[in-house]
């Protein structure tokens, strides 16, 4: 596990869209697994930087996410799809609808879905992806494997705290990733950081399992390593 710390929010978020940048350039035609939440907005935005400054390039890459609503078609606005990857990244560079890869638990059934999310990745070169980008939780989760005594390695189904079914990535396909770049920011995130680097491997805490894994970056801002 390699840790980097960034001053700001931004300065982090520039140097997580170099090694995605990176990645695209040696393989363009990469499979990138992306994350949604308020981590990445930065990132996504650093990503449409660069790909202005036609420094970048999408239109051969496959895009995959850790988790999809289930419970609605892939074109409704509260989809994830639409409700972050449109409008942070998809609307503002090469890659259209079709590259971005998402379980679609209202067409295919929710353990369907998962089966068929799961038999994707298997399919891909090596059976994974090429690069993972995580959050964190502050519980350290990591996309939605909460911590618990049992982690469930396939793809699944979870619920929001609504009560709306999300189909899942389990930490199977997070761990098999070629590469995996996790970001966080912010001092909420601080003791979830600790756990995750220091702490002992536990499911208890699902960024431990990072430690495992042979080559993951971590890019945190100063008030997330503030517990390191
Ligand atoms: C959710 C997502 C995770 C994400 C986490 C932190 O649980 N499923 O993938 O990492 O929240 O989100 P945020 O970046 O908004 O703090």
């Amino acid at each position: 596990m390699r840790v980097q710390i960034y001053d700001t929010y931004e300065e982090m978020s520039r140097a997580a869209a170099d090694l995605v940048a990176a990645q695209l350039l040696q393989k363009p035609n990469c499979h990138l697994g992306l994350t949604a939440g308020s981590t990445p907005v930065g990132l996504c935005a650093e990503l449409v930087k660069l790909y202005k400054d036609h420094r970048v390039s999408f239109s051969e890459c496959t895009l995959y996410n850790l988790e999809e609503m289930a419970d609605v078609p892939p074109e409704d606005p509260t989809a994830l799809r639409n409700s972050f990857f449109h409008p942070h990244l998809l609307d503002h560079v090469d890659a259209d609808d079709s590259q971005l890869k998402m379980p679609d638990g209202f067409a295919d059934g929710l353990e369907e879905a998962c089966k068929k999310y799961d038999a994707l990745m298997d399919s891909l070169p090596e059976g994974r992806l090429d690069m993972q980008i995580l959050g964190i939780g502050a519980d350290a989760h990591i996309g939605m494997n909460l911590p618990n005594e049992k982690l469930t390695p396939e793809a699944h189904v979870v619920h929001s705290r609504k009560g709306n079914p999300i189909c899942a990535m389990g930490v199977r396909h997070i761990l098999l990733s070629k590469r995996i770049i996790m970001i966080a920011n912010g001092e909420a995130k601080a003791d979830a950081v600790a756990a995750m680097c220091h702490g002992p491997v536990t499911t208890l805490a699902p960024a431990s399992l990072l430690q495992l894994h042979p080559d993951v970056v971590v890019l945190l801002d100063k008030p997330a390593a503030s517990k390191l």
